[in-house]
């Protein structure tokens, strides 16, 4: 074996603007290198309450269940879906970028009728729209994305609620990559399940995602319940409801291991669980509007700087994110080209994009520990180099200078 396989990791570090993962608050890593503890441990058990609590505050909701599901965001995607969708259900999956096609297959692989209507990418579905097909298609529950990592943009949630629940169906969120730089807003809009990642707004890495129940849903998910055989008490019956094709992801025990019952699922992630404990403190203590202030912020700058370059942003201006920023690449530029020298010469990662955006536009994200304003200034001025590499004509110094003019002269 070659000499480097016993060497230390030693990556060299990247400033990741990209569409998620971001660089983690530096508290978030020295929490995950606190010890480890075995999750019937009162301690770590106290920790599970806390967690519920301080999430129920992150998602703005009284929903008892409110919990972690130990995986990376489409986790708890598949853990909401798998647990919600009974076979036979009609599933309506209003797609506007990759992620909705995501849920498409996701609902298929349940069983579910599923029924896709498409936006154009860089728009989103006006409430109308939703309205109707609600009305028309009548599904047993919709399942949506609140913002597109792919396309940037974020679906307006409220009036779709509010029709849901007016009708009795069940509305799936995926806030992977809104929560905590966005207005997620689960009991005033009406929402029947939210979930999350840590890797975007809330800073965290990768490895586990919140999720939030309310009762209404966590009912339909309960009367799913079949316990594991090896588990079971003498006499003990199975819920009337079909079983849950996952047993990882099924919620109905998920949800008996994080109460009080702390029934024996799986090994819980524990270093995952510090992770998610110190994203949502640090969120909470900023508190949700200032997080969501600074997100808007940082974007806002990044924006006022990259059109101050020459370079023009990607779709519906009235629908943006708030933390994940779409540019058109120019033409006559390279780049794949780009962003490999960014990265090898800067150290700075951008994304690209999927499907019909490939190769057609940079997604840029000013998201949780990076929402500041020197990853902004940085970026810009790599940018500009490089850029300028490949004879973009632009004024030199102008992206930077607007950045800094966003956030005011007494900024660093
Ligand atoms: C909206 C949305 N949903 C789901 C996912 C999938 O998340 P993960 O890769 O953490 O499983 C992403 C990732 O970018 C996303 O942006």
């Amino acid at each position: 074996m070659n000499e480097d396989f016993f060497g230390e990791l030693k990556p060299t570090p990247r400033l990741l603007m990209g569409p998620g993962p971001v660089n983690a608050y530096p508290a978030v890593l020295h929490a995950m290198s606190t010890p480890l503890l075995g999750q019937f441990d009162p301690q770590f058990r106290e920790y599970m309450r806390q967690i519920s609590e301080l999430y129920r505050a992150v998602f703005q909701t009284g929903n008892r269940s409110t919990l972690l599901v130990d995986g990376t965001a489409r986790s708890a995607i598949e853990a909401a879906l798998v647990s919600l969708i009974e076979p036979g259900d009609k599933v309506l999956v209003p797609v506007f970028g990759r992620f909705g096609h995501l849920k498409v297959e996701i609902a298929r692989r349940c069983g579910a009728e599923v029924v896709p209507i498409e936006a154009e990418w860089g728009r989103v579905f006006p409430d109308e729209v939703l309205e109707k097909a609600v009305r028309l298609h009548q599904p047993r529950i919709v399942a949506v994305s609140h913002g597109d990592t792919s396309t940037t943009m974020a679906q307006p949630l409220a009036a779709l609620g509010k029709i849901c629940c007016e009708r009795e169906v069940f509305l799936y969120v995926d806030a992977t990559a809104t929560l905590g730089g966005m207005e997620v807003a689960t009991d005033l809009w009406s929402l029947d399940a939210v979930s999350a990642g840590l890797q975007k707004c809330l800073g965290g890495p990768p490895g586990c995602a919140p999720l939030t129940l309310n009762d209404r849903a966590a009912k339909r998910i309960g009367a799913r319940r079949h316990l594991e055989q090896g588990l079971k008490k003498p006499g003990e019956k199975d819920g009337e409801g079909p079983i849950i094709r996952s047993n990882y992801f099924d919620l109905a025990m998920v949800m008996d291991y994080w109460s009080d019952k702390a029934l024996n699922h799986h090994t819980e992630a524990t270093t995952m669980l510090y992770a998610a404990r110190e994203c949502a403190r640090i969120c909470l203590r900023e508190g949700l509007s200032g997080a969501f202030a600074r997100h808007a912020l940082a974007s806002r700058a990044l924006r006022e700087g990259l059109q101050a370059m020459g370079l023009e942003l990607f779709g519906d201006p009235a629908h943006r994110m708030a933390n994940i920023t779409g540019v058109l690449i120019p033409p006559g530029i390279d780049g794949e080209r780009l962003r490999s020298t960014l990265l090898e010469r800067h150290n700075i990662e951008i994304g690209t994009s999927f499907g019909p955006l490939h190769g057609r536009i940079w997604r840029i994200g000013t998201m949780g520990y990076n929402a500041r304003p020197d990853p902004v200034y940085a970026t810009l001025n790599a940018l500009e180099e490089v850029l300028l590499e490949q004879n973009f004509s632009l004024p030199r110094g102008d992206g930077f200078d607007a950045a800094r003019a966003v956030y005011g002269a007494g900024e660093s």
